[in-house]
């Protein structure tokens, strides 16, 4: 039976039925057509899922839509402000950290939550940081020099 959930997603209060066994990603791109996040394995191995939750990267599909409740989600919808687009979307832009562009969503969330709590990552932190995010197209060099530069440019 469908239960309630309070939640925010990239900052606006939702209310939403959702029945129990939904995993956090099937209630994003199912309930709320929030397509950005991306489903590639279900099985928490691709990272093509990473949203945040309270600000810390997660693998939305292993965590059940109701481990939300009362919490906030941003997903890659969030990022961009009527100014432009985020640091870390931008630098991907301009370093050619996307190809075929499946994992850059899940990519850029895992940049993201960790530029959030760290704003000077060596380049092994950024990569420990996107350990779990597996790309098929780029070999990662480009993604890493784009979030270094993203880094560089948020620092004070
Ligand atoms: S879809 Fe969640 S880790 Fe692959
Ligand atoms: S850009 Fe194609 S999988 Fe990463």
């Amino acid at each position: 039976m469908k239960r309630h959930l309070n939640l925010t997603v990239n900052s606006e209060p939702r209310q939403i039925l959702v029945e129990p066994y939904y995993s956090l990603l099937d209630m994003l791109r199912d309930e709320l057509h929030l397509t950005g996040t991306k489903k590639g394995c279900d099985e928490g191995d691709c990272g093509a899922c990473t949203v945040l939750l309270n600000g810390v990267p997660v693998t939305s599909c292993l965590v059940l839509a109701h481990s939300a409740h009362d919490a906030e989600v941003t997903t890659v919808e969030g990022l961009a402000t009527r100014e432009g687009l985020h640091p870390v979307q931008q630098a991907f832009a301009e370093y050619g950290g996307l190809q075929c562009g499946f994992c850059t969503p899940g990519l850029i969330m895992s940049a993201v939550g960790l530029l959030e709590k760290n704003f000077d990552p060596t380049e092994e932190e950024v990569r420990y940081a996107i350990g779990g995010n597996l790309c098929r197209c780029t070999g990662y060099t480009k993604v890493v020099q784009a979030i270094m530069a993203a880094a560089e440019q948020a620092r004070p």
